[in-house]
């Protein structure tokens, strides 16, 4: 099927590992032009040769924290600058940063969780669309979670950051539908990437039952196997996230924009 991807600018914010790493090897591999970023350069350029060799394509790196305006600014002005235009913009940087619980996490854990789950998409967006609506469109995703709308307790600043990026997603899907702009979301659940594994090990410390000694599936069967009992029988890959993300990004997702995509096994209870 063509996806239409071929020669498109794809920005993917969050991408030397997990998710965001599988959305650029996804894009990659329909023939876009990839930008992957990170704030690690090492680990982001070890990730970019590799799929390059991969893939036998050419792949951009650029090193940014999504998490500052500067950040923002450097990762789209060099990507302009070194392509000329940017046709795909995914929104993947993201995370729970802090201890559990509403009564461990400070100020400073909410204002970084905001940071790094909405200001960073919201700055990313505003600086592609003015481009965007004069090339005549263009496509954005932003990477959410299903925390956002079935919240776990451990995480309330992580939940509400990626509550109010689905409703930043579905305005900017209302304000800019009309400039052939499409802006989706996809939820993920609980997907085994190094950020859950790394996660597994913290909260069973925070809870008193160090993982010193166990591998990572133990980990983070130990942690999150109790906690969220997956209807499909098991967590999710980066993969499957990601092929969804490349799906809304093609030519056959040319009539969809301003919706939410849970991709967690059936983790969801809700209807909405
Ligand atoms: N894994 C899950 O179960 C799950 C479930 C629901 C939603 N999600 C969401 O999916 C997205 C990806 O999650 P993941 O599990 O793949 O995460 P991950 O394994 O921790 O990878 C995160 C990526 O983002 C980069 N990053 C982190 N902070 C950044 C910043 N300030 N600026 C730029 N890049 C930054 C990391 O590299 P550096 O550290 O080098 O910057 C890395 O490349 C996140 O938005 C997450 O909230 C994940």
């Amino acid at each position: 099927m063509e996806t239409g991807l071929a020669q498109k600018v794809a920005v993917v914010t969050g991408s030397s590992t997990g998710i965001g790493l599988e959305i650029a090897r996804g894009l990659a591999a329909e023939g876009a032009r990839v930008v992957m970023s990170a704030r690690g350069r090492e680990r982001l350029e070890e990730a970019r040769a590799a799929l390059s060799a991969e893939l036998s394509t050419p792949i951009a790196a650029i090193p940014a924290d999504v998490g500052t305006a500067e950040g923002c600014a450097h990762l789209i002005e060099e990507t302009r600058t070194r392509f000329g235009r940017i046709d795909v913009l995914v929104n993947n940087a993201g995370g729970a940063p802090g201890p559990a619980g509403f009564l461990n996490l400070a100020d400073e854990d909410w204002q970084h969780a905001w940071d790094l789950n909405l200001m960073s998409a919201m700055r990313c967006s505003r600086l592609v669309i003015p481009e965007m609506q004069k090339q005549g469109g263009g496509r954005i995703v932003m990477i959410s979670s299903t925390s956002a709308h079935q919240p776990d307790v451990v995480v309330c600043h992580y939940n509400a950051a990626k509550a109010a990026l689905i409703n930043l997603s579905k305005t900017l899907s209302n304000a800019f539908a009309a400039d052939q702009i499409l802006v989706n979301c996809v939820c993920p659940g609980l997907t085994r990437t190094p950020a859950v594994e790394a996660s597994a090990r913290v909260r069973l410390a925070e809870a008193g039952k160090p993982a010193d000694g166990l591998s990572a599936d133990e980990a983070v069967f130990a942690y999150y196997g109790p906690r969220r009992p997956i209807p499909i029988g098991r967590f999710g890959t980066p993969e499957e996230v990601a092929a969804i993300v490349v799906f809304l990004c093609s030519a056959q997702a040319s009539w969809i924009t301003g919706t939410c995509i849970n991709v967690d096994g059936g983790w969801t209870k809700t209807i909405l």
